[in-house]
């Protein structure tokens, strides 16, 4: 099978899912393309995206601004992502658009491929900084994985409660503003920062300062331009083990090709490939 395979956003640009997928077809010999196709904000959505059914892709992924406008066009959703609410990879079963979100498995598998043995210790205290859509996901994934500690604080209180609407009887979730994370911060096993603060250019930003932290704790940063923020440069400081940004783009991105194709990708050296392209 020729795979046609696609990205869906704006701007795609210097999107670095092209080079990710192209490398995983080659790794596993599976024939194809996957191409960036750029739809404007401004333009009619519903005539794009009619336009698209047209194109007869097996897949694509979808990005910002796209992720939640998508949702009416589509055939079936995924559990998981209805409960997230959002949709960043469709497949084409059939001639249907079946819609999946897998940012919160990506990050999973991102984090158990770096420190196994969190993924094993249910009761250990997760900390999640903002409460936007990827904060969803990964709390989503974590609620679903057994764990049972899962804190959330952010600037804006009521986003954080809303996310909370997610939880499970066996979770406990206290909502806190960020002034409050930072005074508790040595309570946590787990700290992810799951916002935009700290991205290029304003690179110096941290979304709360780190004065101390518990032994053994993992710090991980959403962000990957920076690779090394300056949250994750605190924690480093401070003795923190580090799980950088960049290694969920890889994984979220073999999830979505395990639903296009069923070939499960090993990632490898692409991890490191993937540091020195971002690292320019
Ligand atoms: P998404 O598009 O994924 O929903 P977003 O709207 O960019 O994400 O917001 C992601 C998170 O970054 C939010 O939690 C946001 O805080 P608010 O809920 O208060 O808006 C957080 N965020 C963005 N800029 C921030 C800043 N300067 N300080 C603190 N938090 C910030």
């Amino acid at each position: 099978m020729d795979y046609q395979l696609g990205l869906i956003g704006f701007p795609i640009e210097h999107s670095l899912s092209p080079w990710i997928h192209e490398s995983f077809m080659e790794q596993v010999n599976v024939k194809g393309s996957y191409r960036r196709i750029e739809i404007q904000p401004d333009t009619n959505f519903q005539e794009q995206f009619s336009m698209l059914k047209e194109k007869k892709l097996d897949g694509f992924n979808i990005t910002v601004p796209y992720k939640q406008e998508i949702l009416p066009f589509l055939d079936k959703i995924d559990p998981v992502a209805t409960d997230i609410g959002a949709v960043n990879t469709v497949s084409v079963e059939n001639g249907c658009w079946v819609g999946y979100n897998t940012d919160g498995i990506g990050y999973l598998r991102s984090l158990e491929k770096a420190y196994p043995k969190i993924m094993k210790q249910e009761k250990a205290r997760i900390l999640l900084l903002g409460a936007g859509g990827a904060c969803r996901g990964i709390y989503h994934a974590f609620l679903n994985a057994g764990f049972s500690h899962i804190d959330i604080a952010n600037r804006t209180i009521e986003k954080a409660e809303n996310i909370t609407t997610l939880k499970n009887e066996e979770t406990v979730t206290k909502v806190m503003t960020l002034e409050e994370a930072e005074s508790l911060i040595d309570r946590y096993d787990l700290i992810i920062q799951t916002s935009s603060v700290g991205m290029k250019p304003e690179t110096d930003r941290s979304i709360i300062q780190l004065k101390k932290i518990k032994k053994g704790a993992i710090v991980s940063d959403i962000v990957y331009q920076p690779i090394q923020t300056a949250f994750l440069h605190q924690a480093r400081n401070l003795g923190a083990l580090i799980h950088n940004g960049h290694t969920m783009l890889l994984y979220q991105a073999q999830y979505a090709f395990e639903i296009w194709t069923g070939k499960r990708v090993p990632i490898g050296d692409m991890e490191s490939k993937l540091k020195l392209i971002l690292e320019g």
